[in-house]
């Protein structure tokens, strides 16, 4: 319908999305014969048939096995390179994307590897596609905070390629003052700040990342709903809130897509944008997760040109470079 092709034509910008949560199975066979690995799977309908989970530990034990066929530069490479090919046919114009070096340097690649083959593949985007994209380093939470320190020391040669630093992975029983110390110093770096919150977690794990480690942005956000001081909180320091539509019905976040926070949380003023978190897993990319989200909340046009303008708004972009896209 119509707003199909206003969801096609409005500039977006994508603020949460794991770049190992874009690997495809149809590349994930391919880049496994590459590499001489075999895969716990036959076919792509096997593969397909293991995504339905119930809750995010589910996703995450599938999502680590999947990334163990990337192993070269050229993997990640590629990897990245599908990723911005895809999001430009949905008109996305920049990007921040996380991705998670511990899941890669445990098992033996080395961060250099991983984190050129991106960065060459984000080069090529700004050349070829026209998208700008920031990289965000993510700690995974279920590790300990000296891990998350040894990882920034590891990755001192690369700081000034990342906008900021992000955590992931399991989030109940790892909340946010876990990592207190680690999040101060990536501060002192300068680092741009952003944590998981409130997608399984409760209310006071948002509160956490909001009042106690001050993040610039938070992922999920959804409990935040269930605080309605909180909700206050956030209307008011205008804290951006990246949703996922998609991931929160795959993982059972919300039980159908009509329960979805963001209408209410646009009606009450936050600042919320629409991502797809790990596309390639939970049926659908930034556009599909726009309609089918619209669809489901009856969304109007200017609420959805409302999202749109929020991604950019919400963005790390400087001031000057959000204006150009607003
Ligand atoms: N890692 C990749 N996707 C994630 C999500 N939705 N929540 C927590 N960790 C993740
Ligand atoms: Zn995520």
């Amino acid at each position: 319908g119509s707003q199909t092709d206003l969801i096609r034509r409005l500039p977006k910008a994508e603020l949460h999305l794991h770049i190992e949560g874009s690997f495809e199975p149809e590349q994930m066979m391919a880049l496994a014969e590459r590499n001489k690995i075999v895969l716990p799977f036959k076919t792509l309908e096997d593969a397909k048939a293991a995504y339905a989970f119930s809750n995010l530990q589910e996703f995450l034990d599938l999502y680590y096995q999947g990334m163990q066929v990337l192993r070269t530069e050229e993997d990640f490479f590629d990897l990245t390179w599908a990723y911005l090919q895809r999001a430009k046919a949905d008109n996305v114009r920049h990007v921040e994307m996380f991705y998670d070096p511990q899941a890669h340097t445990e098992r033996g690649v080395p961060f250099g590897v991983v984190t050129d083959g991106i960065l060459a593949a984000i080069k090529k985007g700004e050349q070829e596609l026209g998208i700008t994209s920031y990289l965000i380093m993510s700690f995974l939470r279920h590790l300990s905070e000296e891990d998350g320190f040894d990882l920034l020391v590891e990755s001192e040669p690369w700081h000034d390629k990342f906008i900021g630093v992000g955590l992931d992975s399991s989030e109940m029983g790892h909340p946010p003052l876990k990592f207190e110390r680690l999040y101060q110093r990536c501060r002192e770096i300068g680092f741009k700040l952003s944590m998981h919150a409130g997608e399984e977690g409760p209310p006071s794990y948002v509160r956490e990342a909001l009042l106690d480690i001050g993040v610039d942005r938070i992922d999920h956000g959804n409990r935040c709903m269930e605080d309605p001081e909180l909700v206050s909180i956030l209307r008011e320091m205008q804290v951006p809130l990246t949703n996922c539509p998609l991931s929160n019905l795959s993982l059972c976040v919300i039980d159908d897509l009509k329960k979805s926070p963001v209408k209410a949380q646009l009606e009450q003023g936050l600042l919320v944008t629409v991502n797809s978190d790990d596309p390639a897993y939970f049926g659908g990319y930034i556009g599909r997760n726009y309609e089918q989200t619209a669809a489901a909340l009856d969304l109007s046009d200017s609420q959805l040109i409302q999202l749109a303008r929020n991604s950019f708004t919400a963005s790390f972009l400087l001031d000057a470079d959000k204006q150009r896209h607003l």
